[in-house]
Protein backbone atom coordinates (compact mmCIF):
# COMPACT_ATOMS: atom_id res chain seq x y z
CA UNK A 1 0.00 0.00 0.00
CA UNK A 2 1.43 3.09 -0.90
CA UNK A 3 -0.08 5.44 2.14
CA UNK A 4 0.83 9.04 0.77
CA UNK A 5 -0.79 8.16 -2.73
CA UNK A 6 -4.18 6.99 -1.04
CA UNK A 7 -4.25 9.81 1.93
CA UNK A 8 -3.81 12.17 -1.18
CA UNK A 9 -6.73 10.86 -2.07
CA UNK A 10 -8.48 11.32 0.74
CA UNK A 11 -7.25 14.91 1.01
CA UNK A 12 -8.80 15.75 -2.79
CA UNK A 13 -12.15 13.56 -1.20
CA UNK A 14 -12.79 16.28 1.61
CA UNK A 15 -11.70 19.45 -0.58
CA UNK A 16 -13.90 18.68 -3.37
CA UNK A 17 -17.16 17.64 -0.87
CA UNK A 18 -19.59 20.51 -0.07
CA UNK A 19 -20.01 19.20 3.29
CA UNK A 20 -18.86 16.96 6.12
CA UNK A 21 -21.87 14.46 5.22
CA UNK A 22 -20.93 14.09 1.71
CA UNK A 23 -16.94 13.90 2.80
CA UNK A 24 -17.26 11.03 5.25
CA UNK A 25 -19.60 9.27 2.30
CA UNK A 26 -17.23 9.15 0.05
CA UNK A 27 -14.09 8.58 1.97
CA UNK A 28 -15.91 5.29 3.62
CA UNK A 29 -17.15 4.52 -0.59
CA UNK A 30 -13.28 5.12 -1.31
CA UNK A 31 -11.84 2.73 1.77
CA UNK A 32 -14.17 -0.02 0.79
CA UNK A 33 -14.00 0.23 -2.94
CA UNK A 34 -9.56 0.34 -2.77
CA UNK A 35 -8.62 -2.25 -0.13
CA UNK A 36 -10.07 -5.60 -0.94
CA UNK A 37 -9.55 -6.80 2.70
CA UNK A 38 -11.88 -3.73 3.96
CA UNK A 39 -15.61 -5.61 3.66
CA UNK A 40 -17.21 -3.60 5.42
CA UNK A 41 -16.35 0.14 6.26
CA UNK A 42 -18.34 2.48 8.99
CA UNK A 43 -17.99 5.80 10.61
CA UNK A 44 -19.76 5.94 14.13
CA UNK A 45 -19.95 9.15 15.77
CA UNK A 46 -20.49 9.85 19.59
CA UNK A 47 -23.30 11.42 21.17
CA UNK A 48 -23.59 11.31 24.85
CA UNK A 49 -23.09 7.93 26.12
CA UNK A 50 -23.49 6.31 22.93
CA UNK A 51 -21.72 5.84 18.73
CA UNK A 52 -24.50 6.26 16.18
CA UNK A 53 -23.52 4.77 13.10
CA UNK A 54 -23.21 7.55 10.33
CA UNK A 55 -22.23 6.51 6.72
CA UNK A 56 -20.85 2.87 5.90
CA UNK A 57 -20.74 0.68 2.83
CA UNK A 58 -20.47 -2.85 2.36
CA UNK A 59 -22.58 -5.86 1.16
CA UNK A 60 -24.87 -5.40 3.72
CA UNK A 61 -26.30 -3.30 6.66
CA UNK A 62 -25.57 -3.68 10.34
CA UNK A 63 -28.14 -4.09 13.47
CA UNK A 64 -25.95 -2.03 15.70
CA UNK A 65 -26.70 1.07 14.34
CA UNK A 66 -26.30 2.28 18.30
CA UNK A 67 -23.34 1.08 20.72
CA UNK A 68 -23.41 2.08 24.13
CA UNK A 69 -19.92 3.39 24.73
CA UNK A 70 -18.05 1.00 26.29
CA UNK A 71 -19.98 -1.77 24.60
CA UNK A 72 -18.29 -4.31 21.99
CA UNK A 73 -15.04 -3.32 20.15
CA UNK A 74 -16.26 -0.04 18.83
CA UNK A 75 -17.51 0.91 22.40
CA UNK A 76 -13.98 -0.27 23.79
CA UNK A 77 -12.06 1.90 21.17
CA UNK A 78 -13.91 5.03 22.01
CA UNK A 79 -13.29 4.66 25.65
CA UNK A 80 -10.02 3.98 25.69
CA UNK A 81 -9.04 6.29 22.45
CA UNK A 82 -6.83 3.33 21.22
CA UNK A 83 -7.02 1.69 18.17
CA UNK A 84 -8.43 -2.08 18.22
CA UNK A 85 -6.72 -4.28 16.14
CA UNK A 86 -8.46 -7.83 16.41
CA UNK A 87 -7.16 -10.41 14.40
CA UNK A 88 -9.67 -13.00 14.78
CA UNK A 89 -13.27 -11.26 16.16
CA UNK A 90 -14.28 -15.26 17.18
CA UNK A 91 -11.90 -15.22 19.91
CA UNK A 92 -12.49 -11.80 21.21
CA UNK A 93 -15.27 -12.15 24.07
CA UNK A 94 -16.41 -8.18 23.57
CA UNK A 95 -17.43 -8.96 19.82
CA UNK A 96 -20.37 -7.68 18.76
CA UNK A 97 -21.61 -9.69 15.75
CA UNK A 98 -22.77 -7.97 12.87
CA UNK A 99 -22.33 -10.00 10.01
CA UNK A 100 -21.28 -14.03 9.47
CA UNK A 101 -18.80 -13.33 7.44
CA UNK A 102 -16.46 -11.20 9.27
CA UNK A 103 -13.20 -12.83 10.71
CA UNK A 104 -11.03 -10.11 11.94
CA UNK A 105 -11.86 -6.37 12.67
CA UNK A 106 -10.24 -2.77 13.14
CA UNK A 107 -11.00 0.41 14.90
CA UNK A 108 -9.50 3.82 14.93
CA UNK A 109 -10.52 6.56 16.88
CA UNK A 110 -11.45 10.09 15.35
CA UNK A 111 -9.85 12.15 18.18
CA UNK A 112 -10.01 16.00 18.30
CA UNK A 113 -7.01 16.20 21.16
CA UNK A 114 -8.21 13.24 23.37
CA UNK A 115 -11.49 13.74 22.88
CA UNK A 116 -12.86 10.77 20.67
CA UNK A 117 -15.58 12.13 18.88
CA UNK A 118 -16.04 9.36 16.54
CA UNK A 119 -14.57 6.46 15.05
CA UNK A 120 -13.32 4.12 11.74
CA UNK A 121 -15.03 1.06 11.81
CA UNK A 122 -13.94 -1.72 9.49
CA UNK A 123 -14.61 -5.57 9.21
CA UNK A 124 -12.34 -8.29 7.05
CA UNK A 125 -14.18 -11.43 5.54
CA UNK A 126 -10.27 -12.32 6.29
CA UNK A 127 -8.87 -13.42 8.84
CA UNK A 128 -5.84 -11.28 10.77
CA UNK A 129 -6.51 -9.06 7.40
CA UNK A 130 -4.89 -5.81 9.36
CA UNK A 131 -1.38 -5.13 9.94
CA UNK A 132 0.55 -2.01 11.58
CA UNK A 133 0.54 -0.27 7.80
CA UNK A 134 -3.40 -0.13 8.22
CA UNK A 135 -3.46 0.85 11.52
CA UNK A 136 -1.16 4.09 10.80
CA UNK A 137 -2.78 4.58 7.31
CA UNK A 138 -6.44 4.73 8.62
CA UNK A 139 -5.30 6.51 11.91
CA UNK A 140 -4.12 9.43 9.29
CA UNK A 141 -7.28 9.26 7.54
CA UNK A 142 -8.80 9.84 10.76
CA UNK A 143 -6.65 13.03 11.65
CA UNK A 144 -7.96 14.55 8.06
CA UNK A 145 -11.59 13.48 9.25
CA UNK A 146 -11.28 15.47 12.38
CA UNK A 147 -10.58 18.38 10.90
CA UNK A 148 -13.55 18.79 8.98
CA UNK A 149 -15.71 17.54 12.51
N1 LIG B 1 -18.19 -5.58 15.68
C1 LIG B 1 -18.42 -4.31 16.30
C2 LIG B 1 -19.83 -3.83 16.08
C3 LIG B 1 -20.00 -3.03 14.82
S1 LIG B 1 -20.11 -3.99 13.40
O1 LIG B 1 -18.75 -4.58 13.18
C4 LIG B 1 -20.42 -3.02 12.08
C5 LIG B 1 -18.10 -4.39 17.79
O2 LIG B 1 -17.77 -5.46 18.32
O3 LIG B 1 -18.20 -3.37 18.47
Amino acid sequence: MDIEVHLDKVKKIIKDSKNPDEAMNSIVSYLEQNFSHYSWVGIYLVDGDNLILGPWKGPASTEHVKIPIGKGICGAAASSGKIELIPNVELDSRYLACFPSTKSEIVVPIKKDDKVLGEIDIDSDEINAFNEEDSKFLDNVAKLIVEIL
